[in-house]
Parts: structure tokens; C-alpha cells; sequence
């Protein structure tokens, strides 16, 4: 079968690798219908996530047609369209139970501390295969499959995979209630879907700030009111628009691959040695090609400006990735505004049914996220257009096709979500 493997930092080709079969009992494979490229690859491609296997088939967005389940999974056969929750749990385990997947007690092959397990990842993250292939194992597919209705379509249910559950969990970290100035750090796809998903946990202003103007608008046609980040300081700016007082919750949606400003006021103030030496700390092992592949060159930035720019006893709730050889945090700032710092990995499976739910009715449409629908052929220039952040190119899906797919724009309330109200208009929509 065809699959978007990782062979090395700066180096993912589409290769033709075995199918995989079901291994344990709980396993399912899945006929995968469309998967979608995350920010998340590019930590990989860029570096800023080390401990890549070769050979390791990456992704973990993806929405498909159940092909076979193992004789444990009572609960799918063969034919039903799933998605498919980035991260694996056993659904057993107390963790599991009390809805920390992320932090699940069996999943991971290394024992109950060794962190979060997802599709294509880096070996500490369990070594699984992902799911930017034809077909994927899932394991405990009983917990790690959410079944959909026909109403909602493969655009739609591919971003909540991940991006639409990180970002609710995010708007949850953040805590994030009625009336709330919401400021969002980064307007890809996690931030992108942050609007709508803290618009409805009851947001009364959203603030989003980015540098990329196809970004900014896009927030914009969602009715945030946007902040760029090369125009204007991030933090004056949101001082300013909130009387002085800051944003009630921040979500930071960047992480580690954090850009520092190339011009404006902002980049003027940015402490470029640090970002330096921090930038050699998250990604010792770079290996950029041209303008492909270069990490953030101000890992830190986006938590600086998150700590400056929230009121005093306000919370952060950060899902932007920061790896474990990152050790740079404006602590002591926090400290003293009395902050509630929140973060982590996702707990997707608690998520995404509600997610799935949101979608039919209408209430959430994530139709307007997908700006680029790509073949399996071009997967790879995909990447590197999606890397380069290449003007429209916010959020990539990979359609695979096939029996059961269900075209972006098909689900019956597609273009009608309340809550993301960006339409499907604009020249590079869809
Ligand atoms: N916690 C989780 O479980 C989880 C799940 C999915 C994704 N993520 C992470 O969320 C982050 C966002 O994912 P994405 O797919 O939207 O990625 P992305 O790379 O497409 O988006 C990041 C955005 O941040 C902007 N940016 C860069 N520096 C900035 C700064 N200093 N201030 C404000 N904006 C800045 C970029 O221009 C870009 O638009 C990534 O770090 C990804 O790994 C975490
Ligand atoms: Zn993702
Ligand atoms: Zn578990």
C-alpha cells in the first residue's frame, strides 16, 4: 500500500510499504478514506520532536471504513465509518476511565509512565504506524474508534481526529467560560479551531494573533478580531483592546516552532541570543533545506507573550507542543501575576463523540479549516507547501477515496455551522 513515511529529519517520501494485519486481539484495521497533515508532522520533519524511527509511517488524523476487527472488539464491524482519535488508550485503566487517555496506564509499551501513545509518532510515543496510508492498525479499536453518521462528511470528521478536540481541551485548559476575553496564540489549524470551540464553552470576545495575513483572515471571517503580530506589539495590542486589563484565558495553540517577529515593534524587543540558545536546545538535530524544514527560531515566545498578555489571576491553558529537552518558561512572571498554568496532550477520545454530535446538529462546522484537499500523489510537495506555510496552505487533508468516502462539503449541515462562521468563501477556500 501507499504511505507518507518519515525517513529522516527533512526527509518524508511516499513509499510503497506492507498492509498491516491484526495483531492482538483488540485490534481493528481500518480502510482509511482521509487523512490530513497536522503541525504536529512538522515538529518531526523540522526536528523539534526527536526520537523518529526510519521507515516509520506517519500521521494521525484520519477517517475511515472499518475493514476488519480483531475477536476482542465487540463494539465495530466491518463496513462502519469511524474516526479515528489521534491518540491510543486501552479504555480500561483508572486514567482511561476518568477521561486522561493521554495519560493512559497500558498503552504505551515502555509502562505506565512513559507517556502518551500516538499514530506515527517518535518510539516514546508507543512506535505505532499512523494513518496517512492506505490502511492502519488501531489498537484497542473498542476505545479508539468513534463511529459517524452519514450526515457528517470526511472534511468535517477529519479535524476531529485532533484539531477540533485540541482545541476544545485547549479552551478547557484554559478555562474558559461565560463572558471570557479569550486570546489565542496561532492561528493554524488548532488555533483556527479554538474560535469556534471557545465561542461555544461561552467566550465573549476572541482575540487571535499570528503573523500570516491568509491566517489572520481566515480568523477574521470567523469573527475573532486579529492581532499580527508583525504590525503591532502582541501584548500592547491586547492590553489595548481589553481597557488595559489583559485577556481573562489564553490558549496558546503555537508550541515550540514559535516564530519570532521579522518586523514591527515586537521584533525590535525580541531577545534574539536566547532565542538562540533555545533553539539549539529544542532542535539540536535540524536540518533545514532552504526555507523547507527550519525550526522556529523563538521557542519561548509564544509562552512569553501568553504570560504578558493575560490579566492578573487569569489562566493559560497551553496545547501547543513543547518537548521534554524544552526548559525555557517565564516562570517567575507567572508566578507573580498569580496565573493557573494548564497544558499537555490531548485527550482526544474524550472529545471527539461530543465533537461528532456538535457537527451534525450544525452547531460546529469545520468545513472552512480545510484549505487544501490533496491526492496521495503530491502528499509530499503537500508537506512541504504546508511547511513553508505557503499562503493558503493552513490545513491540508489527503483524500485517499474509495468505497465510503464522503467528500468535504457533503455532510448535511456543511457551510452551515453557527459557531464557525467563516463560510467557504475567499479565493483560496476549499
Ligand atoms: N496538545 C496536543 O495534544 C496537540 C494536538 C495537536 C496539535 N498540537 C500542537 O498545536 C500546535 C499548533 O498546531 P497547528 O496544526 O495549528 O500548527 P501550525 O504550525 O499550522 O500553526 C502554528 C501557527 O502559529 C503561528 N505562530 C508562529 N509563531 C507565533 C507566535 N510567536 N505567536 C503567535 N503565533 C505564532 C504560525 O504562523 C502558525 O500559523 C503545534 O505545536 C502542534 O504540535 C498539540
Ligand atoms: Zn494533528
Ligand atoms: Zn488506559
Amino acid at each position: 500500500m501507499k504511505a507518507v513515511v518519515w525517513h529522516a529529519v527533512g526527509d518524508v517520501r511516499l513509499d510503497d510499504v506492507p498492509e498491516p494485519k491484526v495483531q492482538e486481539p483488540f485490534d481493528a484495521i481500518v480502510r482509511i478514506t482521509t487523512s490530513a497533515i497536522c503541525g504536529t508532522d512538522l515538529h518531526f520533519a523540522r526536528g523539534t520532536m526527536p526520537g523518529m524511527k526510519e521507515g516509520r509511517v506517519l500521521g494521525h488524523e484520519a477517517v475511515g471504513v472499518v475493514e476488519e476487527v480483531g475477536p476482542g472488539v465487540r463494539n465495530f464491524r466491518p463496513g462502519d465509518r469511524v474516526v479515528v482519535p489521534s491518540t491510543v488508550a486501552c479504555g480500561s485503566c483508572s486514567y482511561c476511565r476518568a477521561g486522561y487517555y493521554a495519560q493512559c496506564d497500558n498503552a504505551n509499551p515502555g509502562g505506565p509512565l512513559a507517556g502518551t501513545v500516538f499514530f506515527g509518532g517518535p518510539e516514546a510515543a508507543g512506535g505505532l504506524d499512523g494513518l496517512q496510508a492506505e490502511y492502519a492498525r488501531v489498537p484497542y479499536a473498542h476505545t479508539g474508534l468513534v463511529p459517524l453518521p452519514d450526515s457528517v462528511d470526511d472534511g468535517q470528521a477529519v479535524l476531529l481526529s485532533d484539531i477540533y478536540p485540541t482545541a476544545w481541551f485547549g479552551a478547557k485548559l484554559a478555562e474558559v467560560g461565560r463572558g471570557d476575553t479569550v486570546a489565542i496564540l496561532g492561528g493554524g489549524p488548532v488555533g483556527q479551531a479554538a474560535i469556534a470551540c471557545a465561542r461555544l464553552q461561552g467566550a465573549g470576545r476572541i482575540i487571535l494573533v499570528d503573523g500570516l495575513p491568509d491566517r489572520l483572515d481566515l480568523a477574521a471571517r470567523q469573527h475573532a478580531e486579529t492581532v499580527d503580530f508583525n504590525a503591532e506589539d502582541p501584548v500592547t495590542a491586547i492590553r489595548d483592546l481589553t481597557g488595559g486589563i489583559g485577556a481573562d484565558r489564553v490558549i496558546d495553540a503555537v508550541g515550540v516552532d514559535a516564530q519570532r517577529p521579522a518586523h514591527g515593534p515586537a521584533a525590535e524587543q525580541a531577545d534574539r541570543e536566547q532565542f538562540e540558545r533555545e533553539r539549539e536546545q529544542a532542535a539540536p538535530e535540524a536540518a533545514p533545506k532552504g526555507d523547507t524544514w527550519v525550526p522556529g527560531n523563538a521557542p519561548s515566545q509564544a509562552a512569553r507573550w501568553a504570560v504578558q498578555a493575560v490579566a492578573k489571576a487569569g489562566t493559560i491553558g497551553t496545547v501547543g507542543v513543547y518537548p521534554p529537552q524544552v526548559e525555557t518558561y517565564p516562570f517567575g512572571e507567572a508566578f507573580m501575576k498569580n496565573l493557573t498554568l494548564k497544558s499537555g496532550n490531548c485527550n482526544h477520545r474524550a472529545y471527539v463523540p461530543h465533537l461528532v454530535s456538535l457537527v451534525a446538529t450544525g452547531a460546529l462546522d469545520p468545513t472552512p479549516l480545510i484549505t487544501r484537499w490533496s491526492a496521495t500523489q503530491d502528499a509530499v510537495d503537500a508537506y512541504t507547501s504546508f511547511d513553508r506555510r505557503e499562503s493558503g496552505w493552513t490545513k491540508v487533508a489527503i483524500g485517499l477515496g474509495g468505497e465510503g468516502a464522503m467528500p468535504p462539503g457533503s455532510g448535511e449541515q456543511a457551510g452551515y455551522g453557527t459557531a464557525t462562521t467563516a463560510g467557504t468563501g475567499g479565493p483560496e477556500a476549499r
